[in-house]
Parts: C-alpha cells; sequence; structure tokens
C-alpha cells in the first residue's frame, strides 16, 4: 500500500476542508427560514442610487412632508414611501405586532428601528424595478436610523428639511384633526409627537451637512414647492 508523503497529506486535508466549508455554508444557507430568506434576498438586491434617486424627506409632524410628496410624484413620478403610512398600514392588517405598534405610535414615540427599516426595505425592493427615484418621507427620525439605511439599502442623494416652529405644526394638526381620522392627531399625542421630534432632530440633520437642503415651511405650499423644484430638477437633469 502506498504510504502519502507529508506534502500529499497536506493537501488531502485541505482539499476535505475547503469540501466541508462549502457543504456546511450551503446548508446554512438552504436551511434559512422562509422569512428570513426574502430579507436575505432582499439584502442582495441592488438599489443603485446614483441611478435612482433616494431623497429623504424630513421635518417636524405637521411641516407638510405628506402635501409636498404629493406635489413631488405629481411633477417627477416618484415613488412614495411614507414610514408613518407603512406601519399604519400594518397596524390595520391586525398582525400580531399590531397592537403593540398603535399603542407606541399613540404615545407619540418611534417605533423599533429593525421594524421601521425592514418595512422599508420591503416596499423599496419591490419598486426597484419600475422607480424613477424614491422619496423616503418620515425617515429616518434617529441618527442611527439613517446609518442603517444606508448601510442596508443605499446612500441616500439629498435629503429635505421642511423646518417650522413647534406652534405653526401644533396649529396646522390640530386644524387637520377634525378630518384626519388620525388616532396621533389629538392634543396631547401631538405634544408628545413634536417632543420625540424635538429630541432627535438636531442629531439626525447634523449627520448629513454635504446632502442638506432646509425649506422654509411656514410659507405658502406653492412657494414652498417652488423650493423643492430647485433642488429636484437638477436631479433628474442628470
Ligand atoms: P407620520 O405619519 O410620518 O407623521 P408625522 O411625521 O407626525 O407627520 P404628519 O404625517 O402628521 O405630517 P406631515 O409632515 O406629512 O404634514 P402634512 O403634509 O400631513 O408618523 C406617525 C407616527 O409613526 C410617528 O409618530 C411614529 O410613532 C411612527 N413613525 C413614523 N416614521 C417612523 C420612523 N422612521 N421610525 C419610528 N417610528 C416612526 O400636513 C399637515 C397639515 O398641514 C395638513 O392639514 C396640511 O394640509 C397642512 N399644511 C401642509 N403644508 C402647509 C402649508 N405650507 N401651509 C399651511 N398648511 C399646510
Amino acid at each position: 500500500m502506498k504510504t502519502l508523503n507529508i506534502e500529499e497529506t497536506f493537501v488531502k486535508c485541505r482539499c476535505s476542508y475547503v469540501f466541508v466549508f462549502i457543504l456546511v455554508t450551503w446548508l446554512k444557507l438552504n436551511s434559512v427560514p422562509r422569512e428570513r430568506n426574502v430579507i436575505f434576498n432582499i439584502g442582495k438586491a441592488p438599489i443603485d442610487s446614483s441611478k435612482t434617486p433616494i431623497v429623504w424627506i424630513l421635518g417636524g409632524p405637521g411641516s407638510g412632508k405628506g402635501t409636498q410628496c404629493d406635489k413631488i410624484i405629481a411633477k417627477y413620478g416618484f415613488t412614495h414611501l411614507s414610514t408613518g403610512d407603512l406601519l399604519r398600514a400594518e397596524v390595520k392588517s391586525g398582525s400580531e405586532r399590531a397592537k403593540s405598534l398603535a399603542a407606541i405610535m399613540e404615545r407619540g414615540e418611534l417605533v423599533p428601528n429593525d421594524l421601521v427599516l425592514d418595512l422599508l426595505k420591503e416596499a423599496m425592493i419591490a419598486k426597484a424595478g419600475e422607480a424613477k427615484g424614491f422619496l423616503i418621507d418620515g425617515y429616518p427620525r434617529e441618527k442611527s436610523q439613517g446609518i442603517a439605511f444606508e448601510k442596508a439599502i443605499a446612500p441616500v442623494t439629498v435629503i429635505i428639511y421642511f423646518e417650522a416652529s413647534s406652534e405653526t405644526l401644533t396649529k396646522r394638526l390640530l386644524g387637520r384633526a377634525a378630518s384626519s381620522g388620525r388616532a396621533d392627531d389629538n392634543e396631547e399625542t401631538i405634544k408628545l409627537r413634536l417632543k420625540t421630534f424635538l429630541d432627535n432632530n438636531d442629531q439626525v440633520l447634523a449627520q448629513y451637512p454635504d446632502k442638506l437642503k432646509r425649506i422654509n415651511a411656514e410659507d405658502t405650499v406653492d412657494s414652498i414647492f417652488s423650493q423643492v423644484e430647485k433642488i429636484l430638477d437638477p436631479l433628474v437633469a442628470k
């Protein structure tokens, strides 16, 4: 019987090691639960923000994010994803986590970051093929949300921030309360929403000095939109 010299034994051991490594990796990937597998594939799906701009729309509660997004959609045909809308849809779905989500939102607090990012990521990937650009409305609301987004999805292209005083925001939301049907449009929750916003906002904005565009949101809807156009026109002309 042929005896192996040290070199041959070494080569054989390495081959076996590589084979076992490949086998274990393959088994791991194929045993991921279905739900996680979706996220896993989502993580692989590319959104190239150099071709499909990603615009974050930020501002306090009632600053006019939704109002301006409607006008941006009408002119630019961007895909609008509001984290507030995504969360309200989740609450309506009656899912297991719906009750705790509803309670958090009625307290004017932020829902857990992982959940918001997963909802957003799934929605973006679903629209990736057709989107001319993404309007991400109401995200990030915390410094860590912005970091997580850019890591998991793509770098943001530009950030539009609608700036208005707490008095203006409160007045607008109270004005809307009669018709919105939103559980968080009441005096007590509006105060809490404002506090959550003010506690986090400066830190969020400070992260992006080069991409941040501030707009005075105390003005009329149309004059605010003309400021928005000055930011977005050059983006779509590229
Ligand atoms: P969300 O739904 O995003 O609410 P929000 O940030 O409080 O903002 P709103 O949608 O109420 O106001 P808006 O800025 O869109 O203003 P709008 O155009 O409607 O979030 C709700 C909750 O979800 C959060 O509190 C949190 O719990 C959770 N959540 C959401 N995102 C999250 C995240 N990323 N992480 C964790 N949790 C999250 O305008 C308001 C009113 O003003 C309207 O009546 C409008 O007609 C009027 N108006 C608008 N512009 C003008 C103007 N220029 N002049 C006069 N009136 C105007």
